[in-house]
């Protein structure tokens, strides 16, 4: 990876809450939050050189990246699974993980890191159109880096199951 990218990022990667994402799956079992976020702000970074954006706003972006799915807890676990189905109808879709993590997201990450007021909506609008919409340029690179990631994670995984559920016959 470039240097610079290491540069604005190191001190991120290196807290152990961030290293803890390495513990949770994401798209697919070879997928963890920790390796999505990390591609995800590799994208956003490389989005934002394209644009030639401020190098101040390259930095807020990348990190802004790398935390916008920092909300600490297994989307796939029974517990949370639990957790939304306590409730019913609308209440229960408005507390679906795809609606609400961005908002949690941007919470817990500012209370770690110095976040400003464009990186935590940013965070919270990554997952337009079922959060807000972006109202930045940070917003529109983050959700759209967001996007190509995921759907690059989650065609891999999708082969992964179909090699799995036809191998290959080895011909005699
Ligand atoms: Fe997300
Ligand atoms: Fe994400």
């Amino acid at each position: 990876m470039d240097l610079r990218f290491d540069e604005i990022t190191a001190d991120i990667l290196a807290h152990p809450l961030f290293q803890g994402l390495k513990e949770h799956c994401h798209h697919g079992k070879e997928n963890t939050l920790y390796d999505h976020s990390l591609s995800t702000a590799y994208c956003a970074y490389r989005l934002a050189l394209r644009f030639h954006l401020p190098e101040d706003r390259v930095r807020a972006v990348t990190r802004a990246a790398l935390l916008h799915d920092f909300f600490l807890y297994d989307w796939r676990s029974e517990a949370h699974r639990r957790f939304v189905q306590q409730y019913k109808g609308w209440h229960r879709i408005a507390r679906m993980h795809a609606f609400t993590h961005g908002a949690l997201a941007a919470r817990r990450a500012s209370r770690r890191f110095d976040l400003d007021d464009r990186q935590r909506a940013a965070i919270t609008c990554h997952m337009f159109p079922l959060a807000p919409m972006p109202k930045s340029a940070e917003g529109w690179i983050l959700t759209l880096a967001d996007k190509m990631v995921a759907s690059r994670e989650v065609s891999a995984s999708m082969m992964c199951k179909v090699r799995r559920l036809y191998p290959r016959h080895s011909v005699a």
